[in-house]
């Protein structure tokens, strides 16, 4: 991307701010001293970049750069902090601002950030601000996430939900955020009479007790908010609606687990902002490891915090073993989890009946329980709620 000063707008009210800034371009650098005045700079076009000073720094102007962003999501908004403090950062990120800068602002800094937008491919993609924060009161939100199609996420899912739901009294409840082709419900041999779809339509009166009687019930207790039933009905469900729906969740339930789509989108970002805890899959192959690795540094460009990021193999004992030295260091992360591979997960994603219900004691079963293990610590053995041998 080439920019030049004509493609950037800096916005303070501060004189000396201003004057600052303008000598780095030699005068040449448009300014506006409110966002009223940038608001209409954008308007008249070629703005690409807005540099917003210490002025907008407060809680008070995140509304005011919110509106500037609505205006156009594709600009590219720099907030300058005399201190980049994870408050701003994470006000900042809301309010649609692609990066904060510390200041003083100088020539190279404005140099790097742009450098960094120039490849970084997602850089248009700014989460929209989604409400409240994460790890807020109320139950733990899980959201399973990985870089590749088929990595095993819906089996990962749907087995630790169930193993979750074992602990004692605690409420869980299963979501099945692959909009388009979610099978949450046909690997668990579940027909739901409502999905997600009826609860976008009830966003305005959504309650407990309404979002209660659309999940559908598995027999051993555990809840499921279907996934659309059809692919074109996922434009229903707005990422705003589905973080509604999992706020009204959240305080019903002790644990909300979330099955994703492989793909690296803006509903992806809210969850992983709203989520406690980040089961990322990764395939024992090179592609896998190669899209982990991509989809990490993405989001650690995007400052999201990779903290509560868990780092879950799978296939773990596959011919093409690479190496788990490797793959921590490519990806920065330990590995926390491990699930063999074992031709008796196919089977049990045909007939509808999970792993950790037909064979509790079988390696997979016990690769699934290390991690929910991670969420709640020890699981209690299956008993039988579904029949003493499992479920017949
Ligand atoms: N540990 C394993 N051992 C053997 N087979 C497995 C294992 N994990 C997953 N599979 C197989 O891989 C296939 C894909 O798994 P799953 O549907 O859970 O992946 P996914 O990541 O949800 O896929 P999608 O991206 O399409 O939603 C399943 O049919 C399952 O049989
Ligand atoms: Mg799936």
């Amino acid at each position: 991307m080439s920019m030049d000063a004509n493609n950037l707008l800096v916005v303070d009210q501060d004189d000396d701010f201003v004057a600052k800034a303008k000598e780095l371009f030699d005068g040449r650098l448009p300014v506006a001293r409110s966002i009223e005045e940038a608001s209409s700079t954008v308007e008249s076009g070629g703005v690409r970049m807005v540099l917003l000073g210490p002025s907008y720094n407060g809680e008070d102007a995140m509304d005011q750069i919110r509106s500037l962003h609505n205006q156009d999501p594709g600009l590219i908004l720099m907030l300058i902090a005399e201190e980049v403090t994870a408050d701003v950062l994470r006000q900042g990120m809301r309010a649609g601002v692609s990066d904060v800068i510390e200041a003083p602002l100088d020539e190279a800094k404005i140099e790097a950030a742009i450098e960094q937008f120039a490849h970084d491919v997602l850089k248009r993609k700014v989460v929209t601000p989604t409400g409240e924060p994460a790890r807020d009161k109320g139950g733990r939100i899980i959201t399973i996430m990985s870089a590749k199609g088929g990595s095993g996420k819906t089996v990962l899912a749907t087995n630790t939900a169930l193993l979750l739901s074992r602990v004692a009294d605690k409420k869980v409840v299963l979501v099945d955020a692959d909009l388009q082709f979610g099978d949450v419900c046909l690997v668990l041999q579940l027909e739901p009479r409502f999905t997600m779809v009826n609860a976008s339509h009830e966003l305005h009166h959504l309650d407990g007790e309404l979002l209660d009687s659309l999940l559908t019930e598995h027999p051993s207790g555990l809840k499921v908010l279907a996934a659309p039933l059809e692919p074109a009905f996922a434009d229903d469900i707005t990422t705003a609606g589905l973080m509604q729906m999992l706020d009204v969740l959240k305080e019903n339930y002790d644990y909300v687990v979330v099955d994703t789509a492989s793909m690296l989108d803006e509903l992806i970002l809210s969850l992983i902002e709203k989520s406690d805890d980040i089961l990322m899959l990764v395939d024992m192959d090179m592609p896998s490891v190669k899209n982990a690795k991509l989809a990490l540094e993405t989001l650690r460009l995007l400052k999201f915090s990779t903290s509560n990021v868990r780092l879950v193999m799978n296939r773990s004992n596959s011919k093409a073993k690479l190496d788990n030295k490797e793959i921590e260091g490519a990806l920065k992360m330990q590995i926390a989890a491990a699930i063999p591979s074992d031709a008796m997960v196919a089977a049990s994603v045909n007939e509808g009946r999970p792993v950790v219900e037909t064979d509790p004691k079988s390696k997979v079963a016990k690769g699934f329980e290390s991690v929910a293990e991670l969420i709640a610590g020890k699981i209690p053995e299956h008993t039988a709620k579904s029949g003493l041998f499992g479920r017949k």
